[in-house]
């Protein structure tokens, strides 16, 4: 009774917040004040944010009370409550660069909804290409630190043992933040530091629902584990799995890097845990700033936002920012919203974007149908059918009358009706909803199996799944074929096979139909993403607070599980980058970036280009430059530096003129396009356009590098000098590159883009740039 009286008024408050935001109701802003000026003690800058909050409040007591957060060490600002009122009034202050109103749900974490805990090779084939050569020579990220902004961590794992492992780097400065099941003995030599971040969170929703979440870093969702394990989790041999899978070896990309868990993606109350979580932008830029200070050398964050945002009111862009400042190297994800064009999140050209591609592993269960037709399907269910015939329905045919015609294939929940349903096979098709949770509507239903069918947009991208019951997932042609099959007889039969591991499947990699598309709608001038890496069925570990599918029905406990999501292939970047790291300490963060990119493939496993997930060609806007091979980015020959200054004067030439109050944008700054980027986009050129570049050689001293060239079809690209000579290492050459429409009449679609290439090659290196232009 004592209970519900006391949650009561706080149910209420979380529902009406965001209703009432519009009046005077108090909301969290962030006041930004971009750099600290001059040395001062953290008291200092509470003081002088509290002084601000002061100028607009009544009370000393009332501006004390209504900050949330003083950023205070490498980004300066704080996040308050305030009236829109107050808010205005703050934005008007001379030193304040910008008031942002915090957003509910506008950030997420990245996975497409799909699980196992199959226990197999490592997750992704690059390692097996001349992996202990790059591992050895990196010695495994030793010593580097790498920070994730996740939903925390389970601690408990094996991939987390610090078994071996040296004393903390010296350079570490963070903490082992306790709470909910969690304290300081949960750190250890492998996680050095955990800390959360939820004032954002409960100044919406209210206090957190400690049924659905630990208020600590530990990790009640899965996510945060999966992608820090996939960054650095040790080898972890005999990883077996539920359901008789194949087991092996898991293991991170860099296995003996530091982690640095930042917990600030949360369960949405009333939600279930399948559709997915928030981060408040608040909370984040808490953590990024604490993470600029603790001394992380990486930052991984598998977070965008729903809708892109422009730089100066995108917190992942602005701590980032402050990030590369202290040379952090900082990959995000592209987002999950393909494959549509111009989807893509994190476009910031300090920012490594990553898309998601599948990798050589698949896991077949097949289909037989009643007149003997085998169709392929994918699952990793750990759960088989009796060897006999089954009675097969399409959903649309057994459900509920109220169901509207459009989504009556679809299982919704509530949707099929049990009568009908019983004992039999049901054919779903994606759309609204999760894979995993059509399954559990089959399965309420009393379907005694489920074949999950890609509609058209997903084409040929199988993302495999821990359904809880028997069940295969197939590709939409396959649908198609089912569809027909279930229409020529009387009595539609089928039988699934129980799901095998099969290795070197081909074609791989291609690219996720998820994966978040370019161009960039915020700066169409930086060519996004910038790489891909795997995404689609990638195992780790695995929360044991959390079940397989995250369903509320579902009550297995597994240790590693296998998830599909850009969240999944920024890792493989975060990790990449550590490596690259160790081996070169004294790189920029421009310049791993370079390397990856200019070094990564365009190849598949049976030699033709990278497709898509329906075999069409795939282009720069869905892989950036290609599939990554850190092995090459080891040793790039070239690469194209940038320095904070230049990110900044991008930021003039585009009209964002305070990020750093401490700059003053120059009268005429340089062309965005000629930020010196490793790659090329050129939105609506009208005729010719020239864009400069340099290149710093890191390769052998004594080198000569020549061009070649791929224009993208209807225009000529001219490169000058098209030699380039080095003396020294660290020498750096400049060159022009002009791009010219070659004439109206040969075809060139208007707002439409083509890609070409252009590479400087020694005879060893080939290092890579894509471009993309359209014409105006
Ligand atoms: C942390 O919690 C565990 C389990 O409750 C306990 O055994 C241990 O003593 C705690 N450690 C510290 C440093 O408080
Ligand atoms: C907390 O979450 C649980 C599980 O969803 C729910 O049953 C409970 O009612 C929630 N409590 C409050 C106070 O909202
Ligand atoms: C692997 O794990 C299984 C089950 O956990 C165990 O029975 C088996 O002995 C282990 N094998 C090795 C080689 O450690
Ligand atoms: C289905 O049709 C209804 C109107 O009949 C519409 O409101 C709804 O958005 C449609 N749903 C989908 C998934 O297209
Ligand atoms: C399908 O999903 C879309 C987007 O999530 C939503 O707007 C729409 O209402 C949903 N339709 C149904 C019928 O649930
Ligand atoms: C199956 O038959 C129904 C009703 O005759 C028809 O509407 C549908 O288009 C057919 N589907 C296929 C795949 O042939
Ligand atoms: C790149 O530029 C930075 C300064 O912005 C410099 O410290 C670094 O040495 C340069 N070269 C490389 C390879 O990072
Ligand atoms: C292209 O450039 C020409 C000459 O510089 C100018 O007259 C014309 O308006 C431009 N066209 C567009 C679409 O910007």
């Amino acid at each position: 009774m004592d209970l519900t009286m006391k949650n009561f008024p706080v149910f209420l408050l979380a529902l009406l917040l965001p209703l009432l935001a519009s009046c005077d109701e108090k909301q969290v802003y962030i006041v930004y004040l971009g750099e600290h000026s001059g040395e001062k003690t953290y008291n200092e800058i509470e003081e002088n944010h509290h002084s601000y909050l002061f100028s607009v409040k009544e009370t000393v007591e009332d501006a004390k009370s209504s900050l949330i957060y003083s950023y205070k060490s490498s980004i300066n600002g704080f996040a308050a409550l305030l009236t829109p009122d107050e808010a205005s009034k703050l934005s008007e202050i001379e030193e304040v660069v910008s008031v942002l109103r915090s957003h509910t749900t506008t950030y997420s974490l990245q996975t497409t909804r799909s699980w196992e805990f199959a226990g197999l090779q490592e997750g992704s084939k690059w390692f097996q290409l001349k992996k202990e050569d790059l591992l050895l020579k990196s010695r495994y990220g030793k010593n580097v630190i790498v920070g994730l902004l996740d939903s925390g961590v389970w601690p408990e794992s094996k991939s987390f043992s610090d078994e071996g492992m040296g004393p903390y780097p010296s350079s570490w400065k963070g903490i082992c933040q306790s709470g909910d099941a969690f304290n300081s003995s949960n750190c250890n030599k492998k996680i050095i530091g955990a800390r959360y971040y939820i004032k954002g969170y409960e100044a919406y929703y209210g206090p957190l629902n400690r049924t659905l979440d630990y208020r600590s870093p530990r990790d009640k969702d899965g996510h945060g584990t999966h992608t820090a394990s996939t960054v650095g989790g040790r080898r972890v041999h005999n990883v077996s799995a539920l359901g008789g899978f194949a087991h092996g070896t898991a293991s991170g990309g860099a296995p003996l890097v530091r982690l640095a868990i930042y917990k600030v993606c949360w369960a949405i109350p009333r939600q279930g845990k399948e559709n997915g979580n928030t981060c408040f932008m608040e909370d984040m830029l808490a953590a990024m700033d604490d993470a600029i200070a603790d001394g992380v050398d990486v930052l991984s964050i598998s977070i965008v936002t729903k809708d892109p945002m422009p730089f100066n009111e995108d917190s992942i862009a602005v701590g980032a920012l402050h990030a590369i400042k202290k040379n952090i190297v900082v990959a995000c994800s592209a987002g999950n919203s393909g494959p549509a064009p111009a989807t893509l999140s994190n476009p910031a050209p300090w920012i490594i974007t990553v898309g998601a591609s599948s990798v050589d592993r698949k896991f077949l269960a097949p289909i037989v149908l009643g007149n003997g037709m085998k169709i392929a399907g994918q699952t990793v269910t750990p759960y088989k059918l009796g060897k006999k015939m089954y009675p097969l329905v399409y959903a649309a045919q057994i459900v509920n009358p109220d169901v509207p015609k459009n989504i009556s294939g679809q299982c919704l929940p509530g949707s099929l009706s049990p009568k009908a349903a019983k004992g039999k096979i049901v054919l779903c098709l994606r759309g609204n909803g999760t894979r995993v949770g059509k399954g559990l509507e089959v399965k309420r239903a009393g379907g005694i199996g489920y074949i999950l069918g890609n509609s058209r947009a997903n084409g040929a991208e199988l993302a495999d799944d821990a359904h809880i019951l028997p069940a295969t997932a197939i590709n939409y042609e396959n649908a198609l074929k089912i569809l027909n099959y279930i229409n020529s007889t009387k009595t539609p039969m089928a039988y699934i096979a129980p799901a095998k591991t099969v290795l070197d499947s081909k074609p791989a990699p291609f690219m996720a139909a998820f994966t978040s598309r370019g161009p960039s709608t915020i700066s169409p001038v930086i060519l996004k993403p910038d790489i891909t890496a795997p995404g689609l069925n990638i195992l780790a570990a695995w929360s044991e607070a959390s079940s397989p599918t995250k369903l509320d029905q579902d009550h297995r406990v597994v240790k590693y599980n296998i998830l599909s999501g850009t969240s999944m292939s920024c890792p493989h970047i975060g990790a990449a980058s550590a490596l690259l790291k160790a081996i070169h300490p004294s790189w920029s963060s421009a310049a791993i970036r370079s390397a990856l990119i200019t070094s990564a493939g365009l190849i598949n496993n049976v030699g033709k280009p990278i497709t898509d997930a329906s075999g069409e060609p795939a282009d720069p806007f869905q892989f950036g430059s290609g599939h990554f091979s850190p092995t090459k980015a080891a040793d790039p020959g070239l690469v194209y530096n940038a320095s904070y200054t230049d990110y900044l004067l991008f930021l003039c030439s585009i009209g964002v003129k305070n990020l750093d109050s401490s700059f003053k944008c120059p009268i005429k700054p340089p062309s965005p396009t000629n930020l010196n980027y490793p790659s090329l986009a050129i939105p609506k050129l009208n005729g010719t356009a020239t864009v400069v570049r340099s290149v710093t050689n890191v390769g052998s001293s004594k080198s000569v590098y020549f061009v070649k060239v791929k224009p993208p079809p209807g225009f000529s690209v001219k490169v000058s000098p098209s030699i380039l000579f080095f003396k020294q290492v660290g020498q750096k050459k400049r060159f022009t590159i002009t791009i010219k429409a070659i004439s109206v009449n040969t075809g060139i679609q208007k707002d439409k883009y083509t890609f070409g290439w252009y590479t400087w090659f020694d005879g060893i290196h080939n290092v890579r740039s894509p471009i993309a232009v359209s014409v105006a």
